[in-house]
């Protein structure tokens, strides 16, 4: 845990709850993945509501904040015009291995299954990587096992545990993985 810097959270809302909503449609189709926009943040933040209760929901001045911080990206998968997932990671270069840190991914419970979460993974690792990042890492709840397997799946190993980080007796897995620097076309 970074002091000063908001938690990552853990719990969520089943899938079943938000289609108990009458949102039974699933979303197919090209995806389109880009980097946020100013006009985005109503649509961003809506999807943080239905994916987080608070505490563990940031509130709408700590997301402009992570958003808006010169070392970060934040990624958008859209489709039709809607935002179905994003996902924000920040970066430390100033460090002796230079490392980034996934503050969020987070994905529409109705588009869930269909790899949105694997490719915003991908697509934040590459910002990443470009800035000059050596290594990634996150924290998330013991308990969330799709992200949990999300992680895995994309090459995360873990490194660690933190008692109590989203609460009492609530710990945190540490995941972490190196980033491969793509080589340049000149040293090809
Ligand atoms: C964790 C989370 C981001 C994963 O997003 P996602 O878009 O469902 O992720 P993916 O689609 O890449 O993978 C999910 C599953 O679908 C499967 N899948 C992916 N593409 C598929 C396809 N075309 N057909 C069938 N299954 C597919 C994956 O293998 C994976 O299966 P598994 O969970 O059994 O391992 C999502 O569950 C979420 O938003 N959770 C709430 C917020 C949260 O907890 N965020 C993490 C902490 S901040």
């Amino acid at each position: 845990m970074r002091p000063g810097k908001p938690r990552r959270r853990g719990d969520t809302e089943s899938p079943d709850h938000l289609n108990a909503r009458g949102a039974s449609v699933r979303y197919s189709g090209p995806v389109l993945y880009r980097l946020y926009q100013p006009d985005d943040f109503a649509a961003l933040y809506a999807l943080e509501e239905l994916c987080f209760h608070p505490p563990h929901r940031f509130s709408r001045a700590t997301m402009r904040r992570l958003i808006a911080q010169p070392q970060a990206a934040t990624w958008i998968a859209e489709d039709h015009a809607q935002i179905r997932g994003f996902a924000i990671v920040e970066w430390t270069l100033d460090t002796a291995e230079p490392s980034a840190y996934i503050q969020t991914i987070e994905v529409l419970a109705q588009a869930r299954g269909q790899g949105v979460g694997e490719e915003l993974m991908r697509h934040i690792e590459r910002s990443a990587c470009a800035a000059g990042a050596a290594v990634i890492w996150l924290h998330v709840d013991a308990r969330n096992d799709p992200a949990i397997r999300l992680y895995q799946r994309s090459g995360y190993q873990a490194h660690g545990r933190r008692a109590d980080y989203y609460g009492q007796g609530t710990e945190a897995l540490i995941f972490a993985k190196a980033l491969q620097q793509e080589p340049s076309p000149t040293s090809i």
